[in-house]
């Protein structure tokens, strides 16, 4: 279809779900937060007592996936899970689920059907490899892994959760490991993505950057 998409991919609290918001909200385009289907699965499974690891319950369970996006408020089966697909454990259930090839399958068109006009803005760490090949802006935003743990620290200490830095660092490198090291859909930069490094900007900039290259294609 001709929707155009702006396909964000990179590692885990990199912010580019921040920046993708925001360039969305700039540009009035629909926005997809994949990583947030992952996490519902992950919950659903937790919820049916089925292990991440049962390959054919799982997707079973992604494809029946009773899901609402409002705004900032994420509905699984009429209740508000905003919150709790944002733990550091789901964080985790999801790499694992996403790992499994049928999962990826069972989710791909619900997540192509996000891309409505006037235009979509979507992130993930396959966004641009595979569920929006043909997407016009290929984005792979990153920053070193120390930067990454300082804003998943302060962001968890700003919801009031208890964080521990060294374990946050390790979680993030393991979780990235596994995301790079799986057969299906690894994350990694295209050669027709552009590289947002991010490790010293901040959001206001980063988002003028993603701007700046779809004004140039537009
Ligand atoms: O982006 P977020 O941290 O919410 O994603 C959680 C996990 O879901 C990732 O670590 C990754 O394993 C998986 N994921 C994926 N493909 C996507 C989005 C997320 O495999 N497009």
């Amino acid at each position: 279809n001709t929707i155009p998409v702006i396909a964000i991919d990179g590692p885990s609290a990199s912010g580019k779900g921040t920046v993708a918001q925001r360039v969305a909200q700039q540009l009035g385009f629909h926005y997809l937060d994949s990583g947030a289907l992952y996490r519902l699965t992950a919950l659903a499974a937790q919820k049916q007592g089925v292990d991440w690891s049962d390959e054919s319950s799982v997707t079973r369970l992604a494809a029946a996936l009773d899901v609402v996006f409002e705004g900032e408020t994420i509905l699984l089966a009429g209740e508000d899970v905003s919150q709790s697909i944002r733990t550091e454990e789901m964080g985790y259930g999801a790499s694992k689920v996403a790992a499994l090839p049928a999962v990826r399958d069972a989710l791909l068109q619900r997540q192509r059907d996000f891309a409505r006009a006037p235009g979509l803005v979507a992130d993930g760490r396959d966004m641009g490899a595979v569920v929006f090949p043909s997407a016009p802006l290929k984005i792979f935003l990153t920053a070193t892994a120390a930067v990454r743990a300082e804003r998943r620290y302060k962001q968890l200490l700003g919801r009031g959760e208890a964080a521990d830095l060294a374990a946050i660092t390790a979680d993030l490198e393991a979780r990235d490991e596994r995301d790079r090291a799986r057969a299906v859909a690894p994350l990694m930069q295209l050669p027709d993505a552009l590289l947002l490094e991010t490790s010293n900007l901040n959001i206001e900039q980063a988002v003028a950057q993603v701007l700046a290259w779809w004004r140039e294609r537009a």
